[in-house]
């Protein structure tokens, strides 16, 4: 059974429109494999606490040193990786907030990408250890132009989450976004009807 990792991060729950094309995609999703596993890390409804110091230990202790405390601190970071490794498919839908990605999608991955985990370090090179997984990336913009635009080089949402799905070695990435969903409603309307029709292609 295909399992589908679904990570919400817009802070709205209503008229989010990065929930809306992810929910548009999950909705063809469950039509196209109705045996499919879906769950759902919302980031930004259930908050993961930002990591501690005592966080940052354990992530650099072998766990054959673990004390009770370090398995506790960690323990959150093992059972979001748990969630992350046994998915086949990852749906992301973030908004960008001042230019990057949400602070609540940021403390989660401050918790999933941990050495030794979810990707290796031999003192030369990184090589990812999350393989095999398709993500799919749904981004909704305030303001036009980031994607092929003027704002384009602003845009570390999508460059962010492309380096990062490829540090972990997931390189199997399709993105959809809108743009302009506060200062230009054209511009809105269209990248929405485009963003939707290729959702629904790639699921066709
Ligand atoms: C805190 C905050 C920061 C934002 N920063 C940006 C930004 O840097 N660039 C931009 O184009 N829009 C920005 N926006 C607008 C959002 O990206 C836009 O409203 C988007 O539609 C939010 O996603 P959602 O509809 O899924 O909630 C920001 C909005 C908020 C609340």
């Amino acid at each position: 059974m295909t399992k589908l990792l679904r990570i919400d991060a817009s802070s709205r729950r209503h008229s989010s429109h990065s929930r809306e094309l992810s929910d548009y995609f999950e909705k063809l999703w469950r039509e196209k494999y109705p045996d499919s596993q879906v769950v759902v890390r919302d980031v930004a409804k259930e908050q993961i606490p930002h990591i501690s110091d005592e966080t940052i230990v354990g992530f650099y202790t072998s766990p054959d040193k673990f004390t009770p405390q370090l398995k506790a601190v960690t323990a959150l970071s093992d059972t979001l990786i748990a969630e992350l490794k046994s998915a086949d498919v990852l749906l992301i839908g973030a908004p960008i907030y001042n230019f990057s990605v949400p602070s609540a999608l940021k403390a989660y991955i401050d918790h999933i990408v941990r050495a030794n985990y979810t990707f290796a370090y031999d003192g030369t090179q990184f090589t990812g250890l999350v393989s095999n997984k398709r993500a799919f990336v749904c981004l909704a913009y305030g303001a036009s132009g980031y994607t092929g635009g003027s704002l384009q080089p602003f845009d570390y949402l999508r460059s962010y989450l492309n380096l990062l799905l490829n540090f972990l070695g997931i390189n199997d990435i399709t993105f959809f976004s809108v743009e302009g969903t506060t200062t230009d409603p054209l511009s809105f309307e269209s990248t929405r009807q485009k963003a939707l029709a290729e959702i629904k292609q790639t699921l066709s």
